[in-house]
């Protein structure tokens, strides 16, 4: 349970909240590459409560400015995009990525003060199908060096899902192991499509059924929280999962390529009561099955909203319930996970919840990202901002979903693979 204070100091996001200025200190995603397409149309996009225009020029740079004209505030998202930027539809003045006023052409000479003009601009770097940009003061830290965002697109699926609630909530359920025991569960042997868990003759379904009350230990790490789940699953054997917390707002954990890739959902608020959910399937050694894609695909409209929604119930077919997913909610995963985070409400309230033993993971990671705002406030560099190539790195960010000997450390198994992916680099 936390205070209406500490709730509040998390969840809001807006420019001069400390939550939203510790959000301004890191790269944030604010679009699919795809929604842009060279030549295309200027998005309006929100982001942390910004209204922004995101265009690209032509020359293919993405720029990111402040929606309203600095000349007397018209929409920029409606102008014209040629000769080197953006051009407000109004009087035709001409801005750059950089937010630089190239051209005033209604004024004599094409506007002798147009330097002073300094229009709103965030810089903007693509890669791994995202467009990112970094909304904070001053100099940009290092963008991170994510293994997953390296790939190649045959390895990697990216999408956006709209969600109608706080961007922390949404998080909070990827940190949170027990659900998938639940909220996931399949009621018929499932062993499809999945390969999931290294050493295991059996989906990852069928193990989280079996085992419903995992033991789980957290441990924290320079980017965020390291959470380790086990499932004892007989005498011999354990179903070990390793998944994090990182700061600020993401998550990284064994998701449908668990085993030899991992899956990373990013929540980047639009305002306090809405965010993306910006959602990555990695695979680090065969390129992707395409049934994953297809399945992942086919719970969304082309607008990036769910098929299943709050509007339509979420499509709950309680027939189902009795013998194919505990839910009822279809098999695909998205949908399942907005809608236990949507309907805790807009903001969850959380003066009035009851934390229990298997929510310690979650209780980890509010408090570094409190510690964090902290340290913004009081004019330290919060964690995990990287400003040292060498610190750019993270071999330690290793996600597991591995059999292993039931008497086996799990720490230790894990410290072992994670010596392995360190002597690789
Ligand atoms: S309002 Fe944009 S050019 Fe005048
Ligand atoms: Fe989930």
């Amino acid at each position: 349970m936390m205070t209406q204070e500490e709730n509040t100091l998390l969840t809001r996001t807006g420019r001069g909240t400390p939550g939203g200025e510790l959000l301004r200190r890191y790269w944030q995603p604010v679009a699919l590459s795809e929604e842009l397409p060279s030549g295309g149309a200027p998005l309006n996009v929100k982001i942390l409560g910004e209204d922004l225009v995101l265009f690209r020029d032509d020359k293919g740079r993405a720029g990111l400015l402040g929606i309203h004209c600095s000349h007397r505030g018209t929409d920029l998202s409606y102008g014209r995009v040629e000769d080197g930027g953006i051009r407000c539809l109004y009087h035709g003045w001409l801005y750059d990525v950089e937010g630089r006023c190239l051209e005033q052409p209604g004024e004599p000479g094409g506007g002798e003060h147009r330097d002073a003009i300094r229009h709103l601009a965030y810089p903007c770097k693509e890669t791994g199908g995202v467009i990112f940009t970094y909304m904070g003061p001053g100099a940009p830290p290092l963008f991170p060096n994510y293994e997953f965002l390296n790939a190649s697109s045959d390895h990697l699926y990216v999408a956006k899902i709209f969600h109608e609630c706080n961007y922390l909530q949404a998080n909070e359920g990827n940190i949170d192991p027990v659900h998938l025991s639940f909220l996931h569960r399949f009621l018929e042997n499932r062993q499809e499509q999945y390969r999931g868990v290294r050493g295991a003759e059996e989906s990852h379904y069928n193990l989280v059924a079996r085992n419903i009350t995992p033991i789980l230990d957290v441990e924290l790490t320079d980017f965020g929280v390291r959470i380790y789940t086990v499932r004892k699953l007989s005498a011999e054997k354990a179903y070990l999962r390793v998944s994090y917390f990182i700061l600020p707002n993401l998550s990284a954990f064994p998701g449908q390529t668990g085993g030899e890739g991992y899956s990373v959902n990013w929540h980047v608020p639009i305002d306090d009561d809405h965010h993306w959910k910006y959602t990555f399937i990695y695979s680090a050694g065969t390129p992707l099955n395409e049934k994953i894609i297809n399945r992942e695909r086919s719970e969304l409209t082309p607008d990036y909203r769910l098929v299943r929604n709050e509007a339509n119930r979420y499509l709950q077919d309680r027939e189902s319930m009795k013998t194919k997913t505990y839910s009822g909610m279809g098999v695909g995963f998205q949908a399942h996970d907005a809608f236990v985070t949507s309907s805790q409400g807009a903001i969850q309230d959380r003066t009035d919840e009851h934390l229990v033993s298997s929510d310690k993971a979650i209780v980890a990671a509010r408090k570094i990202l409190e510690k964090a705002i902290r340290d913004v406030q009081e004019g330290r560099e919060p964690p995990h901002v990287i400003r040292e190539p060498s610190q750019n790195r993270f071999p330690h960010l290793l996600v597991v979903s591995d059999m292993i000997p039931d008497t086996q450390d799990w720490k230790e198994y894990t410290r072992k693979l994670e010596a392995e992916a360190r002597a690789k680099l």
